[in-house]
């Protein structure tokens, strides 16, 4: 649905986006998390055409959207990452002129309008003045404004920041049932927790570029690869230290209070192929356990550049 490459972007001496490369596959909930400053908001203005790249392309449906720009406006909508303000506005007014940019009038653009504030559990609202609505009323009524033209793509810039707890998860309700509703979702955020439980891919963006990208479950998968693994063993200690040793894959090893700890990168096949032979090199194995993924401290790390070096020979 989405294919970015090489995506540049420099701002007087600053390179905000520094080869930004992306899928965003049709039907997916993507995970846009970079701490601030990381190039997120640059990326999605790149993205919905607001700025010019220096280098790098944008597919959004299939199309070039830089040469497309009528076709691609209207498949995708888009949620910014600041809300206007609508001095003396009411809610029916705003959805209507909205409706009005992309043709919409009469009978035709009023139930359009009011189908999508009745999604959004907004149509109760249709005559309170925009200005009076809550954080959170105001991003689902932003949402309903961005689906007028009823987009396969919606991007929304950190739409829940801001947002009490409880705002915030009725909003991912929200796109949660977009999303099975056939709608693909781009969402950024500077929490990656905050989209974890609810994302089916994640793109982490530091500096300008992705440092980690893939389905929750791979990505999981990958973090847990490179977790610490714990072994203890009742005898045979020197024996188990001086195979690890030889393994290639075992990238340090420590031992603290008898327990040895080490960096081993492998999955799961891996770790049993490991720890036979460690029986097989003499040693009485009694615990062998590998550290679980933590996303957040992953992130942090990631993101401190330390973790992507890791990641990184993972893959090898
Ligand atoms: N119009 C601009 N002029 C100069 N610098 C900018 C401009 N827009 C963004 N930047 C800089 O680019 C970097 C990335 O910004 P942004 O894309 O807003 O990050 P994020 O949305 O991830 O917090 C920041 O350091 C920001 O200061
Ligand atoms: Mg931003």
């Amino acid at each position: 649905m989405l294919r970015i490459r090489g995506l540049k972007k420099k701002f007087k001496n600053f390179q905000a986006l520094n080869g930004l490369d992306m899928d965003v596959e049709e039907g997916a909930l993507y995970g846009f998390v970079g701490p601030n400053g990381a190039g997120k908001t640059t990326a999605i203005r790149v993205i919905t055409g607001l700025l010019k790249p220096d280098e790098g392309t944008v597919e959004i449906d299939g199309k070039d959207a830089f040469r497309f720009r009528m076709e691609v406006r209207d498949a995708f909508g888009y949620v910014p990452d600041e809300f206007g303000m609508y001095d003396n506005l009411k809610v029916g007014e705003y959805m209507e002129f909205f409706a009005a940019c992309y043709g919409y009038t009469g009978l035709v653009a009023r139930n359009r309008c009011m189908q999508l504030l009745e999604q959004m559990k907004l149509d109760d609202r249709a005559d309170a003045f925009v200005d009076s609505l809550s954080r959170g009323m105001k991003q689902r009524l932003c949402l309903a404004r961005a689906m007028i033209h009823d987009p396969k793509l919606l991007v929304l810039d950190e739409p829940t920041s801001g947002m009490d707890p409880r705002t915030r998860l009725e909003f991912k309700e929200v796109l949660k049932e977009l999303c099975a509703e056939g709608k693909t979702i781009l969402i950024s955020s500077h929490i990656l927790s905050e989209l974890a439980q609810m994302c089916t891919d994640i793109g982490i963006i530091d500096a300008g570029r992705i440092v980690l990208a893939g389905s929750m479950s791979e990505i999981l998968q990958k973090v847990n690869d490179s977790n610490p693994l714990h072994i203890r063993v009742l005898e045979g200690r020197e024996q188990a230290v001086a195979f690890l040793q030889k393994d290639s894959r075992v990238k340090t090893i420590s031992i603290e209070q008898g327990d040895i700890t080490i960096q081993f990168h492998g999955n799961s096949r891996d770790e049993a192929r490991l720890l036979e032979g460690l029986l097989a090199a003499g040693a009485r194995v009694n615990a062998f356990m590998r550290e679980q993924g933590d996303l957040e401290s992953i992130f942090m790390q990631i993101t401190n550049h330390d973790m992507e070096r890791v990641v990184m020979r993972g893959e090898e």
